[in-house]
């Protein structure tokens, strides 16, 4: 029996969260940075590292308190150590091992994909081991089989631009600010399917890897154009819309085929997107296969998913009780190897 505080802070949400291994998901908190990098056209990492270090421990506190427990409740304390922004990820990493230095309990370095491979077993239904995974975030497109805690098998991913990147950067051309994509599905709602026609890269392409750097060029030449009226800026968001979502499914149809598995999990940000969700539903039904999403609100980033990956890591025993830490800007999920 486990307490386990989450510390998120990778990019531009300062997640924080509680999650017992009996009692699940006890409190969680957020705040996201999105209105202050709309500004500038995307995350400035400066500023995020500054407006972690304003809201983590009030976050903590009211996580706690929501909780109705005390700091001396918990057992662990899991926080992002990677992928993301340096900065960002110093904030989250130092006050955890900070904290659990001051309770004298372990810490858990936690890889945010991971985080967000494992949310959906945070809902109910919740899928069980092994089962395919799409993997859809602001900053990666990628394919995998999941075996267990810390089995993961890379299937493909994408060569450049990741799908969350082709969503706002679409959505930016069509003046929607950042991060755009759920602005953008908003819009596809009163656009014109078939009006315009974009690309579909690699979608025959025999393997599981995606492309998606072609489409924001297919996105930037449609508007440039046409006169960008708000029904053809709607017309070339549906486009833009249904040209990912396409992609996405068939390949994630095609995973399911090439593992012979009957699960599919999808986490991250473009998660949320109901024609997504619609597509993948629609196209596993006629395959007998299962689809299971995180709840909407754990599809972007997080605290939940960072606790609930500490919970699941340290019944693995992989918490440490050296408080010295480093993060991971850069780090391959299939890399994972927590004792460095
Ligand atoms: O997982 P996430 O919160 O952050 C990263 O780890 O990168 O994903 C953010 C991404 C952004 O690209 C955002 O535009 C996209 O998820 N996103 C959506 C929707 N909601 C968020 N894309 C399409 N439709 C949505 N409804
Ligand atoms: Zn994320």
């Amino acid at each position: 029996m486990k307490l386990v505080l989450g510390i998120e802070s990778s990019c531009d949400e300062t997640g924080i969260a509680l999650y017992h291994t009996e009692r699940g998901l006890l409190a969680h908190a957020l705040h996201s940075q999105i209105a202050m990098h709309n500004e500038y056209g995307g995350v400035v990492p400066e500023l995020a590292s500054r407006d972690h270090v304003r809201h983590v421990l009030p976050l903590i506190r009211d996580t706690v308190m929501k909780a109705a427990c005390t700091l001396g409740d918990i057992d662990a304390i899991a926080y992002t150590q990677g992928p993301g922004l340096s900065g960002a990820l110093l904030v989250g990493a130092s006050v955890g091992c900070s904290l659990a230095y001051a309770l004298d309990i372990p810490t858990i370095g936690i890889h945010h994909l991971e985080g967000h491979l494992l949310s959906p077993l945070l809902a109910t239904p919740a899928p069980e081991f092994p089962f395919v995974a799409l993997l859809v975030s602001g900053g990666h497109t990628q394919l995998m089989r999941v075996d267990g805690v810390g089995r993961y098998t890379m299937l493909g991913e994408t060569l450049d631009d990741a799908a969350g990147e082709a969503f706002d950067k679409s959505a930016k051309l069509l003046g929607l600010g950042y991060p755009g994509g759920a602005a953008l599905a908003k819009l596809a709602q009163t656009g014109q399917t078939g009006r315009f026609k974009l690309p579909r890269p690699m979608l025959h392409s025999g393997d599981l890897d995606f492309s998606f750097s072609g489409l924001k060029t297919a996105v930037l030449t449609a508007s440039q154009q046409n006169t960008l009226d708000e029904q053809t800026r709607a017309d070339i968001a549906c486009a833009a819309q249904e040209a990912i979502v396409e992609v996405l499914a068939k390949k994630a149809m095609a995973a399911l085929k090439q593992s012979g598995l009957g699960q599919l999990v999808v986490a991250g940000g473009v998660g949320a997107n109901q024609q997504l969700r619609a597509q993948l539903n629609e196209a596993a039904g006629k395959r007998d296969c299962r689809v299971f999403y995180p709840d909407l609100e754990f599809c972007t980033d997080n605290g939940a998913m960072i606790a609930f990956a500490g919970a699941l890591r340290l019944q693995q025993q992989e918490a440490r009780h050296d408080y010295r830490f480093n993060v991971k800007p850069r780090w391959d999920l299939q890399q994972l190897n927590y004792s460095d």
